[in-house]
């Protein structure tokens, strides 16, 4: 691909079909072409839940939520003009715990991440078009991270204490804009995605989709590297790029980490452009990416072969 943007990079991976940047993405996405991105799909860093670099520029470097969202939101302003008028964004977000010991009234407690998300992207001026339930296997959070609320102990000696499991979102906004009109429709063929495809897709509560597929064994074994990177789920995205983008078409991830996002565009038959800050997941990122490009080159028969297998 023709590399997108003037701003001023510290190293891009240009393929026939991708464009990857090691970037901060604010400054990245403020030059990118007007109505470029057909589609974007990504998760944001979880405000300052992790740190993924020494970088004053990651997102996860900040205080809270406050410094979190005044940077996020110009990313939000840039994405709604780089989105073609129509087209979609696509975030993977979850509630955050947190604890007395970061809290002023000594309490603890969930912060509403999804829904302060939610709120800033509306006030960008998005549409809030969708959000389903991504189901959490309850045992399995508990199991990682032992967190209070899960315990069984609890549950038993004082359940006011206990919550429940976390689930994962997926919440979308459409740019609702002039122009909309000249826009190509998303078009699914009824062979490809019969009926009854789009009834499970149409689910509020995604229940079929796996936690465990990461872009790699090595991540989904390393209970640090998934903790700290939050990869973005292969299947979900991949639902999510075949639902709302057409083949060839544009797919932007502005936090690409280790490429998740771009293997699966490239799978899907669609051009993928990713920025990611941090030098080690970028290297990782343009690995993928570059073996997605090789393993998924070709043409239309292996792209309706992969549209069956994904819908059955
Ligand atoms: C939740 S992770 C994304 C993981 C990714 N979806 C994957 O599957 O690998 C968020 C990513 O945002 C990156 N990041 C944080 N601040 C950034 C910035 N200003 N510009 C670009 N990337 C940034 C982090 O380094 C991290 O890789």
């Amino acid at each position: 691909m023709e590399p997108m943007t003037g701003a001023p990079v510290l190293a891009q991976h240009l393929g026939e079909d991708f464009a990857l940047y090691n970037v901060d993405t604010v400054e990245f996405t403020a030059a990118m072409p007007s109505a470029s991105v057909d589609f974007s799909v990504y998760s944001p860093p979880f405000s300052s839940l992790y740190i993924y670099s020494e970088s004053a520029r990651d997102m996860g470097n900040v205080a809270g939520d406050e410094e979190f969202f005044e940077t996020y939101r110009c990313l939000i302003r840039e994405k709604l003009r780089v989105t073609r008028p129509g087209r979609l964004t696509a975030i993977h977000v979850k509630d955050l715990v947190y604890y007395s010991n970061s809290s002023a009234n000594g309490d603890r407690g969930l912060r509403d991440f999804t829904g302060a998300c939610i709120r800033a992207h509306i006030e960008e001026g998005w549409t809030f078009h969708g959000r389903v339930t991504v189901w959490r296997d309850p045992v399995r959070e508990m199991q990682k991270a032992k967190p209070d609320g899960l315990l069984f102990k609890n549950f038993r000696t004082d359940a006011a204490r206990v919550r429940f499991g976390l689930p994962e979102y997926v919440v979308t906004f459409r740019k609702w804009a002039s122009g909309m009109d000249d826009t190509p429709a998303v078009t699914h063929d009824t062979d490809e995605f019969p009926l009854e495809v789009w009834q499970r897709w149409a689910s509020p509560v995604w229940m079929d989709c796996r936690e465990t597929d990461v872009i790699n064994a090595r991540l989904a074994r390393d209970p640090e590297a998934e903790k700290h990177l939050c990869p973005m789920p292969l299947d979900l995205t991949e639902r999510l790029v075949r639902l709302y983008s057409r083949r060839g078409e544009t797919v932007y991830s502005p936090f690409m980490g280790v490429g998740s996002e771009g293997v699966v565009a490239l799978k899907c038959g669609r051009r993928f452009v990713g920025t990611e800050l941090k030098p080690s997941y970028y290297a990782q990122a343009c690995k993928e990416v570059d073996h997605a490009a090789e393993t998924y080159a070709g043409g239309t028969l292996f792209d309706r072969a992969a549209d069956a297998e994904a819908a059955a």
